[in-house]
């Protein structure tokens, strides 16, 4: 079989994935990897020395569907903002913002590949994102800019800094959305602003493919 994690990201693309509408999000279309792709199967080690190890960008996570789904919700007050999407992996919490009609989308992610997947993504969707990898965690965003950060809290101590810098961001006049699958690391559940349930595409990590979205939005400290 053709070593896959080794093509150059052009070829790669067009055997991996499939252009089609997360079925929570029918508002836009995502190349995405789909369970024929032969992506689905492989084991993480055949990708231990592949560019790609971390595929995060061919995957709808279920905290970036429900907060594209909050989003599309908020709708037209999202008209003129400046939106930073961090961690934007596929760009779909970046692509419904700038749907919503949002004046500049900031798709921020450290991995390069999430940065390429998300401007196929926004020429799939005719829509337009400003693409960034700097590390923006710890950093000053401009004010009354609004944040959003779709399953980004995945492990314990890199939760803490990042809700921590929400905190910081929150305090200097952002507005910061987070939306977590009930992970554990995040914010406490009773302070949730809404609940989706996602029929979730990658498993939330509790065995089940559905996922309890919470969707929560900073206080000043
Ligand atoms: C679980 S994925 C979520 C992707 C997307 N937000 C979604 O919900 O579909 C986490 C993403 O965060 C990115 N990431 C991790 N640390 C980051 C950082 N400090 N700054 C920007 N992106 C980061 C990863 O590369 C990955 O693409």
């Amino acid at each position: 079989m053709t070593d896959l994690g080794n093509l150059p990201f052009t070829e790669l693309w067009p055997r991996i994935t499939t252009l089609r509408s997360p079925p929570f999000v029918p508002e836009l279309k995502l190349h995405l990897v789909t369970a024929q792709s032969p992506w689905w199967t492989l084991e993480p080690e055949a990708l231990a020395h592949s560019p790609y190890r971390d595929p995060y960008w061919a995957f709808c996570w279920p905290g970036g569907a429900g907060l594209a789904r909050y989003l599309f919700a908020l709708g037209a007050s999202l008209k003129g903002r400046t939106v930073y999407d961090i961690g934007t992996g596929c760009g779909i919490v970046a692509l419904a913002a700038a749907r919503c009609g949002a004046h500049r989308v900031i798709a921020n992610d450290i991995d390069p590949w999430a940065l390429e997947a998300s401007a196929r993504n926004a020429d799939a969707n005719h829509l337009t994102l400003e693409l960034s990898a700097e590390n923006l965690v710890g950093t000053s965003l401009p004010e009354e800019s609004l944040v959003v950060l779709g399953d980004m809290l995945y492990a314990p101590e890199q939760s803490q800094e990042v809700l921590a810098w929400g905190y910081a961001l929150r305090s200097r006049g952002c507005t910061v959305l987070f939306a977590d699958p009930c992970r554990g690391y995040g914010l406490p559940q009773a302070s949730a602003k809404a609940w989706f349930e996602v029929a979730a595409e990658v498993d939330p990590g509790d065995g089940t493919c559905r996922a309890h979205v919470g969707i929560w939005e900073l206080d000043a400290p």
